[in-house]
């Protein structure tokens, strides 16, 4: 693949992927990027998960022809982009390795090097001339490990941008590019919006025509689109009208009603309910979704003197997350004793401008004609 005459695409397809980083189901695989580009100086972007090595040099190598690679970038030290450095170096050992401090500090603990007579160190600002392409380096920390830079060609105008604009899903299969790029972002950098957002606003300083990411295809057309989601994604806006209910049901009595509590929402207006069984559903699905929309209903149970297991694991996920700036509804069922209402309460204590509204719904086993009343209610009050 070409992103320009002297900018070509390395990197590989992973469909015998089991979890990506451990955690999450890609259906449609994972693709790790690696750019090239040629100039009187070769620089070579990021390496490939370890299992992809040699079709990876089989890709670098069938782009530099005869020539030589003069500089590796290391923009981010994961290992699903870092793996190969030590096989790169075994290929090719007259290649200047150049990422930041804190990339070389990593290498060391995971190689056993810090490549000392070897390294160029890249600081915020840094230029690096390999021709006709200027390279700038922009520090990224936090998008999404401390030691990660992006770097700016000022020849074509590209952005390479590390796990930034990335998504889940090979680059052989055709799937929506917001919603694997939103339960990636708000998976894997969403608690950093802050960071993410530092770096929109030195991204903001350039002229910028094309993405390179490490993950997801090569952006080239509408960037204000994907970069406006960014801003409202890092920013922790709404980006949907709509309401997100996520629950949890032992014997279907709390899911009965949450299907009166949706319908009564599409009755009284509301754009979009979008509904999922914390059980059942991709976790990070319904994490996606509580960042997407600004307000969101949590129904559980009591138990063991506390809330059902996948709703602790929800909200706790959102906290760690930074989830912030929501409107949130609470339904509880409990045959005696009922404390979710409460533990829910405290557990979104320290989610910042999140505010919880009236009625909590409180089912005492099955729905009776009051919570029918107090669905309503809490209806109305998320429809205002
Ligand atoms: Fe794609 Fe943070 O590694």
């Amino acid at each position: 693949m070409k992103i320009s005459n002297d900018i070509k695409y390395v990197g590989v397809n992973d469909h015998d992927i089991d979890l990506f980083e451990g955690q999450y189901m890609v259906k449609n695989g994972m693709a790790y990027n690696s750019y090239v580009i040629m100039d009187e100086k070769i620089a070579v972007f990021d390496t490939v998960d370890a299992h992809f090595g040699e079709e990876w040099l089989a890709n670098v190598a069938a782009v530099l022809g005869e020539r030589l690679p003069d500089y590796l970038i290391v923009q981010h030290m994961e290992p699903d982009h870092s793996a190969n450095i030590m096989r790169f170096v075994e290929r090719y050992p007259r290649t200047r390795i150049v990422a930041s401090a804190k990339a070389f500090t990593m290498m060391k603990q995971f190689f056993g090097t810090d490549f000392f007579d070897s390294r160029l160190i890249a600081k915020e600002g840094d230029m690096l001339s390999l021709g006709k392409h200027e390279l700038c380096f922009v520090t990224a920390p936090m998008v999404h490990w401390p030691e990660v830079i992006v770097t700016y060609d000022n020849y074509d105008k590209v952005l390479f941008s590390a796990d930034a604009f990335g998504k889940f899903g090979a680059l052989d299969v055709e799937e929506d590019w917001a919603c694997e790029a939103r339960r990636y972002y708000f998976g894997i950098v969403g608690k950093y919006g802050v960071q993410a957002q530092a770096l929109l606003k030195k991204a903001s300083t350039l002229d910028i025509q094309t993405i390179c990411p490490l993950h997801g295809p090569v952006l080239n057309e509408n960037l204000g689109y994907y970069l406006d989601l960014y801003n409202t994604w890092s920013s922790y806006g709404v980006e949907s009208e709509g309401v997100m209910i996520a629950y949890t049901s032992v014997y279907g009595n709390t899911k009965k009603a949450v299907g009166l509590l949706a319908d009564k929402l599409k009755e009284k207006g509301c754009p979009k309910v979008a509904i999922n069984d914390l059980a059942r559903c991709d976790m990070a699905e319904a994490v996606e979704d509580a960042f997407r929309y600004g307000k969101v209903i949590l129904a559980t149970t009591t138990y063991n003197a506390d809330i059902f297991p996948f709703m602790r694991e929800f909200i706790t996920t959102l906290a760690e997350h930074n989830w912030q700036n929501r409107t949130v509804g609470l339904m509880e069922n409990g045959s005696w004793a009922s404390t979710a209402a409460k533990v829910m309460t405290k557990m979104l204590d320290g989610c910042k401008n999140t505010t919880i509204v009236e009625p909590v719904v409180t089912i005492k086993s099955a729905m009776n004609e009051d919570n029918v009343a107090q669905i309503d209610a809490l209806a109305d009050e998320m429809c205002k």
